[in-house]
């Protein structure tokens, strides 16, 4: 037997779930007694309590048979009996009720109408209606009688009063309780809300509080934070630094180059021209997402201008319209995007002929898509792709220009800083590579 459907009722937070494992017992707890001495302790009592009743009114229907006549009954039975407070009445036949009377909600009530008339044979009905008076019609040699007492003395009087005390105290505990929980819980939040932050790139303030084990992930996550942002400190120095330092002799050898004859020339210069590019390459990549701030952009018109920026340098890029229901901004780093975005492109009109591109936006989900008609990427290499300074088969590659294999590293990495994925697949509609830079709103 699996229980994997309960998931889909189990709320889903830290807060709600610990709040319902609170909840739950309180709960059941409450049910649990309040059945049990609803059914034991109330009917226990109302038995014991009717027992005794039943022996007064046998008492009194003894009486009652000894009086003279029926006009004297009540003060006979007064004079006889007036320690035990009971009023006894002649009634016409037609006033007896034909079966017992009680309200739905009374639960002794249940076990008064089940328990007197076995122990008083003459009990032709019980009515219990009446607020605070019990009415039991008798048959007697005088025809029918009509008894009535008090009806504390057959059941306990102000049953709720423990309900509604165990109520208000369990909820009055279970409020405090809450409370007391949620400042257990904020550090854990704090905690998932900075590692959420920095998987996005970003450095919130975290200092770790809260209980033990908490500190203890806080102080992990510190670690661990420093560790990789030096990481990256170093990996961002020594690569501008390397890719810096040969910048110089590169514009040297180009000076000198532009001294040698012509035919000799431009196999060199387009050597010099390749590794200007590969150097470019490096330091976009250095870059990465850390450059710009994210701001809320309007993604259509965004898009639209990079698509123009890349005709304009030569490129075959068309525009699809737009498509989904949503409107308004996505937050976004415009200087990242924009270089994911051209990595795409570049790499859709290198591989391919052309590329188009388009913007799918939902409620709560921005599409960018960039697919060409070259020969793709098969499925098994797509994660091969994205690795830095990974390309592919080198026939493929021929004649194409001087990649580094950095291009869906950078795209890879900026879509990341944007919470979202990089996700390749193949074009439908062109057949070549279908590059999808998707981010949540
Ligand atoms: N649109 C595409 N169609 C077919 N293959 C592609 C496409 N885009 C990338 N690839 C393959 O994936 C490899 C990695 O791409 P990536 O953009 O990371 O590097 P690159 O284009 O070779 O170099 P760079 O982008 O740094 O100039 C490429 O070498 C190429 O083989
Ligand atoms: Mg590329």
């Amino acid at each position: 037997m699996s229980f994997a459907w309960l998931k889909y009722y189990m709320p889903r937070s830290l807060y709600a779930r610990a709040v319902m494992i609170l909840l739950l017992p309180v709960v059941v707890l409450q049910l649990v007694v309040t059945v049990l001495f609803l059914t034991r302790h109330f009917e226990d009592v109302t038995q014991q309590m009717a027992t005794t009743v039943a022996r007064e009114l046998r008492l009194v229907l003894d009486v009652v048979e000894s009086a003279p006549d029926l006009g004297s009954i009540n003060s006979y039975v007064i004079e006889e009996l007036s320690q035990l407070a009971i009023v006894v009445e002649p009634v016409a036949e037609g006033d007896v009720p034909q079966a017992h009377l009680r309200d739905f909600w009374d639960f002794s009530g249940r076990v008064i109408v089940a328990m007197l008339p076995a122990q008083v044979q003459s009990i032709a009905a019980i009515d219990l209606t009446e607020n605070r008076r019990v009415h039991v019609y008798a048959d007697t040699r005088f025809g029918p009688v009509k008894i009535g007492f008090d009806r504390r003395r057959i059941s306990a009087s102000n049953p709720h009063q423990l309900f509604v005390n165990m109520i208000f105290f369990g909820g009055l505990v279970t409020v405090i309780a809450i409370l007391y929980l949620r400042n257990q819980l904020r550090p854990i939040k704090r905690l998932a809300r900075a590692a959420e932050a920095f998987g996005r790139g970003r450095h919130e303030p975290y200092s770790p509080a809260g209980a033990l084990e908490v500190r203890a992930a806080g102080h992990a996550f510190l670690d661990m934070r420093n560790r990789i942002e030096r990481q990256i400190e170093q990996r961002t120095l020594m690569l501008s630094g390397v890719s810096h330092d040969l910048r110089t002799p590169l514009t040297r050898m180009r000076l000198s180059l532009s001294m040698l004859e012509e035919d000799e020339r431009a196999a060199l210069e387009q050597d010099v021209d390749d590794m200007q590019g590969m150097l470019d390459a490096f330091l976009n990549f250095v870059k990465g997402a850390g450059e710009g701030e994210p701001e809320p952009i309007e993604p259509h018109a965004f898009v639209a201008s990079v698509v123009e920026d890349a005709r304009r340098a030569g490129r075959d890029v068309a525009l699809l319209p737009p498509d989904g229901e949503g409107t308004g901004t996505v937050q976004l780093n415009p200087l990242a995007m924009r270089r994911a975005l051209d990595n795409l492109i570049s790499n859709a009109v290198r591989y391919g002929a052309m590329a188009e591109v388009s913007v799918l936006m939902t409620e709560k989900a921005l599409r960018i898509r960039v697919e060409d008609d070259g020969p793709g990427i098969p499925e098994d290499r797509r994660a091969e792709a994205t690795r830095p300074f990974t390309r592919l088969d080198a026939a493929r590659n021929q004649d194409r220009g001087g990649g580094v294999g950095l291009g869906l590293a950078i795209a890879t990495d900026i879509a990341r800083a944007h919470g979202g994925v990089l996700r390749l697949s193949s074009s439908e509609r062109l057949g070549g590579l279908r590059a999808d830079i998707v981010i949540a709103r």
